[in-house]
């Protein structure tokens, strides 16, 4: 029962119990007399005895009712009160675990106060958690970035130290020393770039130049460039376009070269075959075009393939530790392909390969009446 609803009974009662009270009293009163005049009795002692037997009956009557309101309104508002102070207690100390009782049968104003307290408790518990896990995400990006840097700026190190010392004595060693050091920096450079292309992602600020992309000269330039570097890591590359030459998508070509390389990138960073091998096919899906980007590589667990696409998620650690990686490169190429309303997705086998897909709606002319 609401609050108000206790008050205005506790009202009424109040009002009206003396005046029922008194009314009896005075009917009783009349009562009386009007028998001591009809019989023509002089006052009777035992009637004042009466009378003063009905004002303490009155009074009592009095006293408790005022008593039993008084305890049915403390009731309804001191105990949840007392519940609120406990955990105002709890959540000032930093304890969010507990939970406040709101199961009560009263449905009044001092219910709803608890359970609209028990509903910040529990999003201050969530945000507390959340928070946790963000700011484990960030010591574990802190964690890789160091470990990323570390083995190109050893490397740079180890070779500069090289050419200081005079271990490179020859032009040709010296080039080659001054080579690897270059390649390294730019390895460092892609680095730093994605890591500020995923604040960027973070807060949605990603710059995007959407321009009309034909998919046939987009991709063979793409391929063409990626080729070279394959090559020289010994891994082959086939690919097979079937759409039509005049196919047309709605990309930004920075961008969609981001998302061609970082799976290609992985393809290659998880080739664990001799002979590594990577097709790449083009098809028409109606309104889309999809592409498919496979390897011969060393597959993901069907365990890890739900999570691959998540902020940080890196399959099997112990595996991976040699290879480097920070765990992000997918979940940028989620965003960007959401972005361009596609949509991404991923079969694997283990020790098999891996097929990442993904799909980019068609350009289509609306034909002017
Ligand atoms: N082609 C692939 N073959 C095998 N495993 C893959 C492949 N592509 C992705 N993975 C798995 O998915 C995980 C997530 O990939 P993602 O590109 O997001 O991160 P990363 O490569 O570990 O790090 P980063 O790309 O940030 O340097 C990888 O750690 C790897 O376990
Ligand atoms: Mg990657």
């Amino acid at each position: 029962m609401k609050l108000k609803s206790k008050l205005i009974i506790s009202f009424c009662i109040i009002m009206f119990m003396p005046i029922f009270l008194s009314l009896l009293f005075i009917a009783a009163f009349f009562r009386v007399q009007w028998q001591m005049v009809a019989q023509n009795i002089e006052v009777m002692p035992d009637v004042k005895g009466l009378f003063f037997e009905i004002v303490l009956t009155i009074l009592l009557v009095l006293l408790l009712t005022a008593a039993m309101l008084m305890i049915w309104i403390y009731q309804s508002m001191v105990t949840p009160i007392r519940k609120l102070q406990v955990a105002a207690n709890n959540i000032k100390e930093g304890n969010l675990d507990f939970t406040i009782d709101t199961m009560g049968a009263e449905q009044d104003e001092m219910n709803e106060l608890c359970v609209t307290f028990e509903e910040m408790r529990r999003r201050l518990k969530e945000n507390a958690e959340e928070k946790i896990v963000t700011e484990q995400e960030s010591r574990d990006l802190i964690s890789n970035i160091a470990h990323d840097l570390k083995t190109p700026i050893t490397a740079v190190k180890g070779y500069a130290e090289g050419i200081i010392d005079g271990v490179a004595n020859t032009p040709e060693k010296i080039d080659k020393y001054v080579r690897t050091i270059y390649s390294k920096a730019n390895e460092m450079d892609t680095l730093i770039n994605e890591l500020t292309l995923y604040s960027k992602i973070d807060t949605n600020k990603i710059p995007y130049n959407f321009a009309k992309i034909n998919v046939e000269e987009y991709f063979a330039d793409c391929i063409e460039e990626i080729s070279i570097d394959l090559e020289t890591r010994g891994i082959g590359l086939a690919y097979y376009n079937y759409t039509d030459s005049d196919v047309v998508i709605i990309a930004d070509p920075e961008q969609l070269r981001r998302v061609i390389n970082n799976i290609i990138g992985n393809s290659a960073k998880y080739m664990n075959k001799s002979n590594g091998f990577i097709n790449v096919r083009i098809k028409d899906v109606g309104d889309f075009i999809q592409v498919e980007i496979e390897d011969n590589g060393r597959g993901i667990p069907q365990k890890d393939l739900p999570y691959i696409f998540d902020r940080f998620y890196r399959g099997d650690v112990s595996r991976n530790s040699a290879t480097g990686g920070s765990g992000i490169g997918l979940s940028i190429v989620k965003k960007i392909m959401e972005d361009h309303g596609g949509k991404i997705w991923a079969t694997s086998k283990e020790d098999t390969g891996t097929v990442m897909y993904f799909v980019i709606r068609k350009y289509q002319e609306v034909p002017n009446e």
